[in-house]
């Protein structure tokens, strides 16, 4: 249990927080929040109570509607494909991988924390703290303008989770909490806005190895920092190849679409040295279900089979401009191809819907290729319902 000091000390620095956002949601009162995303139906007796999300523009559902950047969303194309056919904040021509991890479950879409009202019911499925741009780091992405950092992310939760206190009490809050599958998705801006942008001097100071071991603790902190608040089910996705996004192939002159190697091997030593802390972590912390997924492996294997999965364009983005379309940011719709669905990258740096549902499949239930360890989703909330 938490300590009174420590919950003293968390309600302050999720006060600070959150008025900083109050702020920052009165200043961006003007723009047009994105349309409220409803799902499919969903099935009458969900896996979980509940999909946490934290992490980056991978999984940013709208948080940055709200917030002062660059790293926006909220145009078409974007959500072009979508079920609503509206821009939301998704990153994609369509839907992101926890779009169908929710259905998966048997829940809802998962909305964004900034775009609900804060009303309980609304959270109760789950809520969304992604925010594009941000990172393990807390500066990383800083030069986009707002975002929202893991630390921060964590601390809007714990903000969520006193609203559940005070509505149903603490143990039926533990309980749904225990129960919910949380789902992390970040790193990647450590290297393209940090690391590979030499920010302090840090390619000097640090060789990749050891930048990496930085992250890989750092994450493991705040993992523990969730289980302190009493989260039991987590699904950790590694970081994809960025080496094989249209924006490096363009950045470091790439002729025939081969992916920049060097990039790559930095995505999969983090991969290695976060999934050996997964398995460690899931060792030291009783009751604890953690597992990792190599969303690199199962985008490799999509790049390397890709007419088999139906994609014919495989380094090229669906929106942008320049080679690759990868120099210039996908900005309106004039600059988008007329399918993303044949396309492995919808702009400079994500992928398409079609690839987020292959990714998603993998990690429910290792449908195209086995990608999560030590067992799938779906075994993971099978095991829990035992
Ligand atoms: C990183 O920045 C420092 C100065 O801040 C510079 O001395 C160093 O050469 C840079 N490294 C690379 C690879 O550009
Ligand atoms: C990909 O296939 C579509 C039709 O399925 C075709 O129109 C397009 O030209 C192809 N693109 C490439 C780069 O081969
Ligand atoms: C887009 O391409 C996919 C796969 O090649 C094809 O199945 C689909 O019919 C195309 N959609 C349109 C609107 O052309």
């Amino acid at each position: 249990m938490m300590s009174v000091r420590v919950i003293v000390y968390l309600l302050s620095t999720v006060l600070v927080v959150s008025s900083t956002f109050v702020e920052s949601r009165a200043l961006l009162q003007f723009q047009d929040p994105s349309p409220p995303s409803t799902a499919p139906s969903s099935s009458p007796v969900p896996l979980a109570p509940a999909l946490f999300v934290i992490g980056d523009s991978s999984v940013d559902c709208g948080t940055n509607n709200f917030l002062g950047t660059f790293a926006r969303a909220d145009h078409l194309p974007y959500g072009k494909d979508f079920d609503t056919h509206q821009p939301t904040g998704r990153f994609s021509n369509g839907r992101i991988p926890v779009d169908y991890l929710a259905l998966r479950l048997g829940l809802p879409f998962v909305p964004s924390y900034l775009g609900q009202t804060g009303a309980v019911e609304d959270m109760i499925q789950g809520v969304n703290y992604a925010s594009a741009g941000a990172g393990i780091i807390l500066s990383s992405g800083s030069e986009l303008g707002q975002h929202i950092s893991l630390t921060q992310q964590i601390q809007q939760f714990t903000d969520t989770l006193q609203q559940f206190i005070l509505n149903m009490g603490e143990d039926a809050a533990t309980n749904h909490i225990s129960n919910s599958v949380f789902y992390i998705s970040i790193g990647i801006n450590d290297y393209i806005h940090y690391y590979l942008l030499n920010v302090s001097n840090v390619d000097n100071l640090y060789l990749p190895w050891h930048f990496n071991h930085f992250l890989a603790s750092s994450l493991k902190q705040e993992i523990k920092n969730l289980y302190n608040l009493n989260v039991r089910k987590v699904v950790i996705t590694g970081l994809a190849p960025i080496g094989c996004a249209p924006h490096y192939l363009w950045q470091y002159g790439s002729g025939n679409g081969e992916c920049v190697e060097q990039i790559n091997d930095m995505a999969v030593e983090f991969n290695f040295l976060t999934r050996y802390m997964v398995e460690n972590l899931a060792e030291e912390l009783p009751g604890a279900n953690i597992i990792f997924c190599d969303v690199l492996e199962g985008s490799m294997d999509i790049l390397k089979n890709h007419e088999r999965y139906g994609f014919n364009v495989t380094s090229d983005a669906c929106c942008g401009l320049g080679k690759y379309k990868g120099w210039i940011m996908c900005l309106s719709p004039e600059m988008a191809c007329s399918n993303a669905s044949n396309h492995i990258w919808w702009d400079q740096f994500h992928p398409t819907d079609a690839v987020n549902a292959i990714l998603a499949d993998n990690i429910w239930n290792g449908r195209h290729t086995k990608m999560c360890y030590p067992m799938n989703l779906e075994d993971m909330v099978n095991r829990m319902a035992r």
